[in-house]
């Protein structure tokens, strides 16, 4: 479970009569349990295959499975975490994190249970009564893990999660979300712009050319964990990863 196979999948976004090539001849394979970071340029097309994969977009050509079914559309196996705190302001911490279980049918009760073993496995149960204005970015995107995780995904998907965060914020929600991959298990495919998070996170980076995407090189990290940024192993995988996106003809990484 949580495999996933993308084979040439390309994705053009149609306005009026002309076409916006976006992603081209996309092949990916990720394995249960890998950690995987993409990395490109700005507009290059990240966003629109976290969106493929969590079946929110179409695509235009090629396939993606996931554990032998094919992707169509949204499903609770593929949960998505957004760079943008995207929890529901009028519920209470609990409410965001039970929300999806009680939607596919989980008894309160139950839903109730699981949620606050998330919240407990984030560090936010005592905080399962506070609304989202009531807490911190680095809070937030944590109640929005513990809320993917509720739906028991095979995959989770996260799109520049820590991007907003001050530089402490991130990298402990960088150490917490390691130690939470490594307790659950799952796949995780993660879009960052900083090189210093893929390499500290990944066992893959995944490079994208500019845009229409196309997957350029990629670069395995094979450093055991914990990593330390200090070190010259990661020093040296981080000045080949940032040249490989130097020599991405001028691109600019956003
Ligand atoms: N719904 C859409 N309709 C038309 N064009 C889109 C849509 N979503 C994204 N695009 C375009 O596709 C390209 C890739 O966008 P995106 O996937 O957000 O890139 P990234 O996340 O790598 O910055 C951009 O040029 C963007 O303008
Ligand atoms: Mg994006």
């Amino acid at each position: 479970m949580g495999n996933l196979v993308i084979e040439k999948l390309s994705k053009e976004f149609k306005k009026e009569k002309d076409k916006f090539p976006t992603l081209k001849d996309i092949d990916l394979a990720v394995k249960n349990g890998e950690f995987v970071t993409i990395l490109g340029p700005s507009g290059c097309g990240k966003t629109t295959l976290l969106r493929i994969i969590a079946g929110l977009e179409t695509y235009s050509s090629g396939t993606a499975i996931l554990d032998d079914e094919l992707i169509t559309s949204p499903s609770p196996k593929r949960g998505m975490v957004f760079q943008e705190y995207s929890l529901f302001p009028w519920k209470t911490v609990l409410g965001n994190v039970m929300f999806g279980p009680v939607m596919r049918g989980v008894s309160k009760t139950d839903a109730e249970a699981k949620a606050i073993a998330y919240l407990d496995l984030v560090g936010l149960s005592d905080f399962k009564h506070s609304y989202p204005y009531e807490l911190s970015g680095g809070m937030k995107q944590r109640v929005a893990i513990a809320r993917a995780l509720a739906n028991e995904p095979e995959i989770i998907l996260m799109d520049e999660p820590f991007g907003a965060l001050d530089a402490q914020t991130r990298n402990n929600l960088q150490n917490e979300l390691l130690r939470i991959w490594q307790e659950e298990k799952k796949t995780i495919i993660f879009v960052t712009h900083s090189v210093d998070e893929a390499v500290f996170l990944s066992d893959r980076i995944v490079i994208f050319s500019k845009r229409p995407g196309t997957v350029k090189k990629i670069v395995e990290v094979s450093i055991p964990r914990p990593r330390d940024r200090t070190r010259p192993e990661e020093n040296a995988i981080r000045n080949e990863v940032l040249r490989l996106l130097d020599s991405n003809e001028n691109a600019k990484i956003d």
